[in-house]
């Protein structure tokens, strides 16, 4: 074994990946218009199973209400198991895990993508950016736990579609993000009002989706949570919060932690005298009780096996697995030298990346894509993801 990263990994309730390479989820923007599954999303994940360990599917919206942004993903509803059926078949292909990916995206949606329904967040504040964001309404206590059942639903539909597990969406200033984020969360509620009661809403997301597992699988069906460390802007969630909340999920029933951040190692956003990479701080925090998946520019093998070296147990990789399907074949393979680190828009087709994302690719991630030079960035007319947090600062 050449890499550290092709050795097998074990979870604690018995899953093994086959090796400690995870593909990052990336939005593909192109399930249609009422979130069912497509050929194209199809093609794209046929293309990059097989070789990485496990590919964590792009976000879905757990309920109607949760939707986000068009094109995409739902495992709302009953009618959407099928399709997701093809889509788990198709990654579960020589041994790689399907992981889907669920959210609600809370206010970072509009009442355009919700048909003329208005945002819902923990509490009624507009986002900081961007500058033309609605101003969401606060959801009742009722409507907080048909969410938190929600989830539970929607894990069920993984379950009986074929995935080998669920992630939690936390990150990226999103619903289980929004109510623990003192900007989003204004409560005086159980779901509010101190950093303790901020964390009881992802707190009751994690047992319901747990319970279900519990109930209707053998156990053999992982549970991750993905977290954005840090926000921008005041209030906001700090280094220091984020390690409250990750010894609260050191201590929950999930089987690992996912960050989300646009380079490995990157230092706090917030607090530029703080020179420990937030990698470190994590791995210390969790202290071999939960695995941790890191992310972020993470492009050759050596890239990769420098994270593990860290202590993260599996390197996620974005970007790189859009450009490189076979990364991980070729790595093995010995042929590292055809590993593609640079992308042009006229191999995008035989990569199989679906038009939509072809088009949000060359659009806002067009700095962020090593696209070659035979192409210019095109206006993001799909008003696509709001960038994230940090992404594009430190990428
Ligand atoms: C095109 C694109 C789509 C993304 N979609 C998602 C998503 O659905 N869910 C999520 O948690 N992160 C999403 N991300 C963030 C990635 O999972 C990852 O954290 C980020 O790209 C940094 O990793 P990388 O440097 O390997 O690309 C997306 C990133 C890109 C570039």
């Amino acid at each position: 074994m050449k890499y550290n990263f092709e050795q097998p990994y074990t979870f604690a309730n018995g899953v093994t990946i086959k090796n400690r390479i995870a593909m990052a989820p990336t939005t593909t923007m192109s399930s249609y218009y009422d979130g069912h599954v497509t050929n194209e999303e199809i093609d794209f994940y046929k293309m990059r199973a097989g070789g990485v360990g496990m590919i964590v599917v792009e976000v879905a919206n757990v309920t109607a209400g949760g939707k986000g942004f068009e094109g995409e993903l739902s495992v709302s509803d009953d009618s959407d198991i099928a399709g997701l059926s093809e889509m788990a078949s198709a990654i579960k292909r020589n041994g790689t895990k399907a992981i889907l990916q669920i959210f609600h995206a809370g206010r970072k949606s509009n009442s355009r993508i919700l048909r003329g329904e208005q945002t819902v967040s923990a509490s009624a504040v507009k986002p900081n950016r961007p500058a033309e964001a609605e101003t969401p309404r606060a959801l009742t206590e009722t409507e907080i736990t048909a969410i938190i059942h929600a989830f539970g639903a929607a894990t069920e539909r993984a379950i009986k579609a074929g995935f080998d597990g669920v992630e939690l969406h936390g990150a990226n200033t999103y619903l289980l993000q929004q109510f623990y984020s003192p900007h989003s969360n204004r409560r005086t509620d159980k779901w509010g009002g101190n950093r303790d009661k901020r964390m009881n809403f992802a707190r009751a997301v994690i047992h319901e989706v747990h319970d279900v597992i519990s109930r209707e699988t053998n156990g053999q069906f992982l549970l991750g949570y993905r977290l954005s460390p840090e926000e921008l802007g005041e209030p906001g969630i700090r280094l220091d919060d984020t390690m409250v909340f990750t010894e609260m999920l050191s201590e929950a029933p999930i089987d690992y932690v996912h960050t989300s951040m646009g380079s490995a190692w990157r230092t706090s956003l917030n607090d530029p005298t703080d020179k420990e990479p937030i990698l470190d701080k994590l791995v210390r925090q969790l202290d071999g009780r939960k695995p941790l998946i890191s992310v972020g520019s993470v492009e050759t093998p050596d890239d990769a096996d420098a994270v593990l070296t860290a202590g993260a147990t599996f390197a996620a990789i974005g970007r790189e697995m859009i450009r490189e399907p076979h990364w991980y074949e070729k790595v093995v393979g010995d042929d590292e030298e055809s590993i593609r680190y640079r992308i042009s828009p006229y191999e995008m087709d035989e990569l199989a990346i679906p038009v939509a994302m072809q088009h949000y690719l060359e659009g806002a991630f067009y700095s962020v894509m090593h696209f070659t030079n035979d192409c210019e960035p095109v206006p993001d007319y799909t008003n696509a993801l709001a960038p994230m947090e940090g992404f594009e600062k430190k990428m």
